[in-house]
């Protein structure tokens, strides 16, 4: 019997598709570059399921159903073109090519084009989850066009994790849409994780909680409005001794994050498109500060830190819990938002209540707090930001006293929160009646010319800066 997925590409990722299909009733046909992995699988696990052994990807190709569907999972960028451009000489018109790796959407974009130009369909899938998830449920977020969905929707459904049996996958748009989706959950991603270090730090150095005391603090924060994966792991890795040493396994890990670069991205992709996602950036930065080690040892002497004594807020880790609800709030009002500019400038339908929905569950970033996304835009409802749905909007409210006193007792503890404090800051600077980007416009006027509008009329206006004053109606020079 023909398979109905070939996949090639088999470490842990691919494998662990391979064998979730496979689970699911499919007869998945396997190939990698070197034939070791193939039989490595097949002899862990070739019990699961149906698998076809293949040695070449022409052997994988003849085995597959038409039209023929050939998952990629290699590592992103030049690997997938080199395995893009082997493939497709022996596909045909119809066939269906998946790139289920975290590629970039400009990339996606770009193969999806070369490959409609000969009638084949390339898919890029986004799929988070991690190892276990592709094993037993990913979040799933396929891109590519609709006709591809028909026929490979209804597979990534069933492997997909489900919410009370709704699979969490849906087809989210055309060309790079999935990838790109994928690349801004990973972008909150960061910013949880961030919002998460700066509550332990305040905890841990504001308020002297010890890790294991913290671990039982998170993992009672994970039955509330919180709960979500990443609190219920940082429970799970602040309660960890380490065998060798007995210390916190907090404590004997190097402080310094590493990035793979789909946080940088979303942070690239939201300075061109104009997108606030200030959270993000911080989360970003935040780690590329962690990581210049030489510069933060030589800080140690080289700069003074005085801080303010300040007698900490009565229910201290209770303003954290909130300020941290809140931060993570905006990080996901930033990363919607950001999918409604790409929406718009990719010609995408992007319907945020399914993305909220396939993200309830088998992701990294999955969260009860997902559910009540996903009531906020349901049924077409669009507010123009996350923080404005009502039952948002009155948490956030709820939380403010607390946020704001985290912050400030951070500011004078000198404990950086980056996210925390910028968040409130988007959030200051988007209920606030007059910016001072008033003040930015008169500067840019004055240096460049560049002119400004009036609050009371039409038009772009210049003052005559170098004269008499006066203001001018400004040209068009364009
Ligand atoms: C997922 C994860 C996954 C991976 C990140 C890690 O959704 O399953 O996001 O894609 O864990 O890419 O990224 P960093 O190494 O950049 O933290």
């Amino acid at each position: 019997m023909p398979a109905q997925i070939g996949v090639t590409g088999l470490a842990v990722m691919g494998a662990n598709l391979a064998r979730n299909f496979a689970r699911n009733g499919y007869t998945v046909a396997l190939h990698n570059r070197s034939v070791a992995k193939t039989d490595a699988l097949l002899a862990a696990h070739g019990d699961e399921g149906d698998f076809i052994r293949t040695e070449t990807l022409a052997e994988l190709v003849e085995n597959l159903e038409v039209p023929r569907r050939v998952l990629i999972m290699v590592k992103a960028g030049a690997p997938v073109d080199a395995v893009i451009e082997q493939l497709v000489p022996l596909l045909e018109a119809g066939d269906i090519v998946i790139d289920a790796g975290n590629s970039h959407y400009e990339d996606t974009r770009r193969r999806e084009a070369a490959l409609a130009e000969k009638g084949l369909h390339f898919v890029g899938v986004g799929v988070s989850g991690g190892e276990e998830g592709a094993l037993l449920g990913p979040s799933i977020m396929p891109g590519g066009s609709r006709e591809s969905y028909d026929a490979l929707g209804p597979m990534l459904e069933k492997i997909s994790a489900k919410v009370d049996g709704e699979p969490c996958c849906a087809w989210i748009g055309t060309d790079g849409a999935g990838h790109f989706v994928k690349m801004v959950h990973n972008g909150i991603e960061y910013a949880d994780m961030q919002v998460i270090g700066e509550a332990y730090d305040l905890l841990r150095s504001g308020a002297g909680i010890e890790p294991a005391e913290q671990a039982a603090i998170f993992a009672d924060w994970n039955k509330g409005d919180l709960a979500s994966f990443l609190i219920e792991i940082t429970a799970e890795v602040l309660g960890h001794v380490d065998a060798k040493t007995g210390k916190p396994f907090i404590d004997v890990v190097v402080d310094s994050a590493g990035q793979k670069g789909t946080g940088r991205w979303t942070v690239v992709s939201g300075l061109d498109l104009g997108s606030p996602v200030s959270g993000i950036a911080e989360s970003v930065f935040a780690r590329a500060l962690s990581s210049q080690r030489g510069q933060r040892a030589e800080a140690q002497t080289a700069l003074e830190g005085a801080v303010s004594e300040v007698a900490l807020p009565e229910n201290f880790v209770e303003d954290v819990r909130q300020a941290l609800y809140a931060s993570k709030l905006v990080s996901y009002a930033q990363g919607l938002d950001m999918l409604t500019s790409a929406a718009g400038e990719y010609g995408w339908d992007l319907k945020l209540d399914e993305i909220a929905s396939l993200w309830r569950a088998g992701c990294i970033i999955r969260a009860e707090l997902l559910k009540d996304i996903t009531k906020a835009y349901a049924g077409g409802a669009r507010p123009a930001n996350l923080l404005f749905a009502p039952a948002f909007r009155d948490a956030i409210a709820a939380a403010l006293p607390a946020w704001r006193r985290v912050v400030a007792t951070a500011v004078q503890l000198g404990i950086p929160v980056p996210v925390f404090s910028s968040s409130l800051a988007y959030y200051d600077g988007l209920r606030r009646d007059r910016l001072p980007a008033a003040l930015t416009q008169g500067l840019r006027d004055l240096f460049g010319a560049h002119t400004y509008g009036r609050i009371d009329a039409e038009g772009t206006f210049h003052t005559l800066w170098g004269g008499d004053k006066s203001e001018v109606a400004a040209v068009d020079t364009h």
